[in-house]
């Protein structure tokens, strides 16, 4: 009986489906259980869902797999299969590197990637921890107020601002710019991405006009090193480098806020994990936001187009075909992780597909820890007992950021 209504869960899987979207995780575990790489006909497209499968799909290499549909393309994109035709896309203008196969991938990626690197986000601590503890200061004296928005949400935003010389009183627009990227029709399960692209393209010019005008010295290295770049033979207009910078631009953040505030909450439903961790934060906090990387990442998937047949992890997939490599289904996969489903603050973990792998491994990952650690430390340092008002607790079904948009916390009791 449960292998019938598994067997038909994956059969009805569908990434845009209310009911997916409501919550992915049952029909993970029938993929991964009955359809390892399941081809959806409606979006010309292969689903992969185990561990090793997602590694193997994204490390093909020599330019097999590029996300010339985008890396997440909407159903509506998805809808038109490309009947085993792939365009080259013209570099003038520029797309997103993203969408581009080696080297302009990489060339695209590096001459942005300097503010990421280990040093340069060690650097950052003392400015992230000042605005956590400022943060703090501000919402405690409030005793309830939305720990994903309002305190990481806002942390991680002026981070972003930070880094692109942008005011930091603009991060409550620019957290509810991004936001809205998760705000998906209900019926279709749509969102008007370009326009919200759009929106974020024309802020971040204001201030690559500026970095121009000012030389480019390098002292804003996200925005300075894609002005200095010389490979295209000529310099790339302030949209294509806005372009460049809206990975970064959302995914510094989305996804951190809704790991804090999600992470907080499987501590506090599990007080005996939570008193461990208490013991030493400064060495603790780092183990279990590792944990909470794996266990509350809200990112559930990315996708790439096939530039010739491909055959991998059980699938033949055709030129002009996509995959979808679930990582949502990947960090839940009990081939890789003992007992998956449950939060275990100090668990092994010996590979996390959270920040994806391959070409597209994520850029941010220094950054992300960092912001992690230091909000949940400083988070426990201040606040000695805390609850959640669940009722007024918001999960907005999503087909690609499925997490908790708000989470409500009552502070108990602050610590002496
Ligand atoms: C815990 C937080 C984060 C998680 C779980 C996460 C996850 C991911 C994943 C899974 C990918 C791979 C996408 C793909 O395969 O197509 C990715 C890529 C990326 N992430 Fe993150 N991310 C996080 C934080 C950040 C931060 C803080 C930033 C920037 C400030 C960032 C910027 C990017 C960018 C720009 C890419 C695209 C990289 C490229 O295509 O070269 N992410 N991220």
């Amino acid at each position: 009986m449960i292998e019938d209504t598994r067997q038909r869960l994956s059969a009805r899987y569908d990434p845009f489906s209310r009911d997916v979207m409501n919550d992915p995780l049952p029909y993970y575990e029938a993929l991964r259980e009955e359809a390892p790489a399941l081809y959806l006909e409606k979006y010309d497209t292969w689903v992969f869902s185990r561990f090793q499968d997602v590694i193997d799909v994204l490390t093909v290499g020599a330019n097999a797999f590029i996300a010339t549909d985008t890396t997440l393309p909407t159903p509506e994109i998805l809808r038109r299969h490309n009947g085993g035709q792939v365009a080259e896309l013209p570099l003038d203008p520029l797309p997103i590197g993203a969408m581009l196969g080696s080297p302009h991938f990489e060339v695209l990626r590096n001459a942005h990637i300097k503010p990421f690197r280990p040093r340069a986000v060690r650097e950052l601590t003392d400015f992230v921890r000042d605005l956590a503890e400022a943060r703090l200061a501000e919402l405690l004296p409030l005793r309830r107020f939305d720990l994903t928005q309002a305190y990481g949400g806002r942390v991680s935003a002026s981070v972003i601002c930070h880094l692109l010389d942008m005011p930091l009183d603009r991060a409550d627009e620019v957290l509810d710019l991004v936001n809205s990227l998760s705000r998906t029709d209900p019926e279709s399960g749509g969102t008007d991405v370009p326009t919200i692209i759009g929106r974020c393209i024309d802020i971040m010019s204001e201030y690559i006009a500026k970095r121009r005008a000012a030389g480019a010295d390098g002292s804003v290295p996200l925005i300075d090193g894609l002005l200095s770049l010389g490979y295209y033979g000529r310099a790339l207009t302030d949209a294509e480098v806005a372009t460049q910078l809206t990975c970064v631009f959302i995914g510094g953040v989305e996804t951190v806020p809704k790991i804090t505030a999600h992470g907080l909450k499987e501590l506090h439903d599990a007080p005996d994990q939570l008193d461990a961790v208490r013991q030493d934060l400064a060495a603790n906090v780092p183990v279990a936001v590792e944990e909470m990387i794996r266990f509350c990442a809200p990112a559930q998937w990315f996708a790439r187009t096939a530039h010739r047949d491909v055959e991998v992890a059980g699938a033949k997939v055709r030129k002009g075909q996509r995959v979808m490599v679930l990582f949502g289904s990947a960090a839940r996969d009990p081939a890789e992780y003992d007992q998956p489903d449950s939060f275990i603050w100090n668990r092994p973990i010996e590979r996390v597909l959270s920040f994806g792998t391959g070409q597209h491994y994520c850029i941010g990952i220094h950054l992300a820890r960092l912001e992690l650690r230091i909000l949940i430390e400083t988070f426990l340092r201040r606040v000695e007992r805390f609850s959640f008002d669940m009722d007024r607790a918001v999960r907005l079904p999503s087909s690609f950021q499925w997490g908790w948009n708000e989470l409500p916390v009552v502070i108990e009791e602050l610590r002496a």
